[in-house]
């Protein structure tokens, strides 16, 4: 099974984003996740474009982009230029999902969907045979540093379900409050992609956090 880190860039210095960049890419985190929030569907903002470029030049890992911004149609094409190898957007922001999946796709890069921990896992039951993965929110989107909520490992369980049943090929990615303790565990339910924003870059050493969340 794919096992991968996908260490979130919100937690990082921002005052130094070459040196996290040059950190994840000698690390075994095979992505670096960008989440970026426009104030108008969560109540935080992160960064934008100027800030994706840079990172672009300087991070030699597939940039995993989650959109927390409604419109996100509008700027798929953007996003591509920017660097995003794997875009994801929420379920929450669009009228047509299926739209925004061939929008992503038309640009050759990976498609992704996501939802908030209070939308049913059964609503993505269309798409996920559409789409290259699937994100789990195991937060409510808008902040770093918040806690796993523990329910979601049946939400996990069910996805799973629904993926075999479909015979779909997507992976399954979580995110919010990933840590040593839970990443385990995370894995043995089918999770393929663990983002770690915190738990990754508040350490005193991120490449051996990256290297233990994997070998749990
Ligand atoms: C939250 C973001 C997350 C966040 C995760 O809205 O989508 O990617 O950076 O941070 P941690 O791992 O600290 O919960
Ligand atoms: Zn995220």
């Amino acid at each position: 099974m794919t096992k991968i880190i996908s260490p979130s860039l919100l937690s990082a210095d921002f005052g130094n984003l070459k040196a996290a960049c040059e950190m994840i890419n000698a690390s075994e985190a095979e992505w670096l996740h960008i989440d970026v929030m426009d104030g108008v569907f969560v109540p935080n903002i992160s960064f934008g474009f100027p800030v994706m470029e840079a990172v672009k030049k300087y991070c030699t890992k597939p940039l995993d982009v989650h959109l927390m911004i409604v419109h996100p149609e509008k700027y798929v094409k953007r996003f591509a230029e920017a660097g995003a190898k794997i875009l994801t957007f929420h379920y929450e922001t669009v009228e047509n999902p299926l739209e925004m999946i061939d929008l992503i796709k038309a640009e050759g890069i990976k498609v992704g969907i996501t939802i908030n921990p209070d939308v049913p896992v059964s609503l993505l039951e269309p798409y996920i045979d559409k789409v290259d993965l699937v994100l789990l929110m195991t937060v409510f989107a808008g902040y770093g540093g918040q806690k796993f909520i523990e329910d979601s490992y049946f939400r996990i369980d069910e996805l799973k379900e629904m993926i075999v049943r479909k015979n779909a090929h997507c992976v399954i990615e979580v995110d919010g409050g990933v840590n040593m303790q839970n990443a385990s565990k995370l894995f043995e339910h089918g999770v393929n992609v663990l983002v770690a924003g915190s738990a990754v870059f508040n350490t005193a050493n991120p490449l051996e956090t990256i290297h233990n969340m994997l070998k749990t």
